[in-house]
């Protein structure tokens, strides 16, 4: 109990009273700054060319180790690692059984006894178990269901390196077999979800840290570009300029049957002129077929077989009109061109493209935002001298009829806000003469 400053010794009984509720803030600041509480948190994020996939970048366990795992933007449930090759900790602790945390989980079962010892994050008596899914092979394993501490940045700024550390002491994951990293970038033993799920780490990190259930995204485009994933609140800083208010938004379609994260695109234009889609494929039906989403894990754009002929013959159109040559084929994708023919002389790094937009359902009801494609979104490099659009045929009747792939999401800041439920995205940073890497925390 703090001592009565001398002046306030004869107070009222009414000041009295505010002086105990009030003391023990002053008694735990010992007089110095009172500790601000966290606002947000940084996980780098970095592109592997070889397999066309993010890879971010947590510590966790104690000692800290840097852990390295695939973005998964699409429906992961939880993070899950390898607990079964090389997992060190001394302060990790399995999830017990019908426990509420083991009820949330997906398909939570229990492992009753592990006959092998020592006791490791792979062999616990008596531990919820859970599915842990590489969204990229499309496998499934199951392992324990564990807590440990996780870490991650309070700051971020690539070239100065990782500031302070905000430590969540119990953050739950699933251990995967070994076997279920097969199929993800060298030195990646995981996947971190970002996905709506419980256990995600939206939600997760939102519950330890008492920020909001909101992160930024911004994927870089080259492998030796630092991206980020930003959860909390933060302000979107890029060097010196805050540009939070220049993101435009699109509400997050919420379904029952699915943590990802749709959206409702309304028509795509191409050189102002729409390109004829069905409508009907644009809607999530009951069903949960149809509709548009994003993901990390398809490199690419996918398209439903309609709509990917009806896009690619817009384009070709246009660009016959513009005189850009043809060139053969690079599977998988159909339209490739004459790079050398593509760049223009005007503007440094600039293509010659039409000019993609996609409309998207905006905030005001019957209203629509356009999510303006910039041609290095829409173009990708194939060999030395071509560059084809990049989209692939999706096939007839896919469960979803737009997958906004990893390549067309490059460098614009997206912001997933869980709490309003919509979407927040920018132009491509380059129209502004920035990326991703110039993203500051802190
Ligand atoms: C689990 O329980 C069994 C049987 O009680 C025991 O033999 C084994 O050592 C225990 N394993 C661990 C990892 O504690
Ligand atoms: C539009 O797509 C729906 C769903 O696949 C299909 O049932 C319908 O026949 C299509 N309409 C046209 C005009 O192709």
């Amino acid at each position: 109990m703090a001592r009565l400053p001398p002046h306030l010794a004869v107070a009222s009984g009414a000041f009295l009273l505010l002086l105990v509720v009030v003391s023990p803030c002053h008694a735990a600041a010992g007089g110095g700054p009172r500790p601000t509480r966290l606002k947000a948190v940084a996980m780098p994020v970095s592109r592997d060319d070889t397999t066309k996939q993010y890879v971010a970048t947590f510590q966790q366990r104690t000692p800290r180790v840097a852990v390295k795992a695939v973005v998964d933007l699409s429906g992961g449930a939880t993070l899950w690692v390898d607990c079964y090759a090389g997992y060190v900790s001394s302060s990790y602790a399995g999830v017990p059984c019908g426990s509420k945390s083991c009820r949330l989980v997906k398909s939570p079962s229990c492992y009753i006894a592990c006959l092998g010892s020592p006791a490791s994050p792979a062999c616990l008596n008596r531990t919820c178990t859970g599915h842990a899914e590489n969204t990229v092979t499309s496998s499934v394993g199951r392992g324990n269901v564990i807590t440990d501490v996780l870490s991650l940045p309070t700051t971020f700024h690539p070239a100065r390196g990782p500031g302070p550390l905000a430590a969540a002491p119990e953050f739950l994951f699933t251990c995967g077999p070994t076997s279920l990293t097969e199929g993800l970038a060298g030195g990646a033993t995981g996947m971190v979800s970002l996905s709506r799920a419980r256990f995600a780490l939206p939600t997760q990190l939102a519950g330890t840290f008492r920020f909001s259930r909101r992160f930024a995204l911004c994927l870089p485009s080259a492998p030796a570009d630092a991206g980020v994933v930003v959860f909390g609140d933060a302000r979107y800083v890029f060097d010196d300029l805050d540009h939070s208010n220049s993101l435009l938004y699109t509400p997050l379609i919420r379904t029952d049957k699915s943590t990802e994260y749709f959206i409702s695109l309304k028509r795509i234009v191409m050189d102002d002129r729409a390109v004829p889609l069905n409508a009907t494929l644009l809607d999530v039906g009951e069903n949960g077929m149809g509709g548009t989403k994003l993901s990390t894990v398809s490199p690419y754009t996918v398209l439903e077989t309609s709509i990917h002929e009806a896009v690619t013959s817009a384009f070709a159109a246009s660009m016959a009109t513009a005189g850009i040559p043809r060139v053969p084929a690079v599977a998988p994708f159909e339209l490739c061109y004459d790079r050398s023919k593509m760049e223009s002389s005007a503007i440094a790094g600039e293509l010659i493209v039409p000019v993609v937009e996609l409309y998207v359902q905006s905030e005001v009801k019957s209203k629509v935002a356009p999510w303006m494609v910039r041609g290095v979104n829409l173009m990708v490099r194939a060999g030395d001298e071509a560059l084809c659009l990049a989209v692939v045929d999706g096939g007839v009747a896919p469960e979803t009829s737009v997958v906004i792939g990893g390549h067309m999401m490059e460098e614009i800041l997206l912001v997933f806000d869980l709490e309003k439920s919509r979407l927040g995205f920018t132009p491509n940073l380059g129209a502004f003469g920035l990326s991703c890497s110039k993203f500051r925390l802190g």
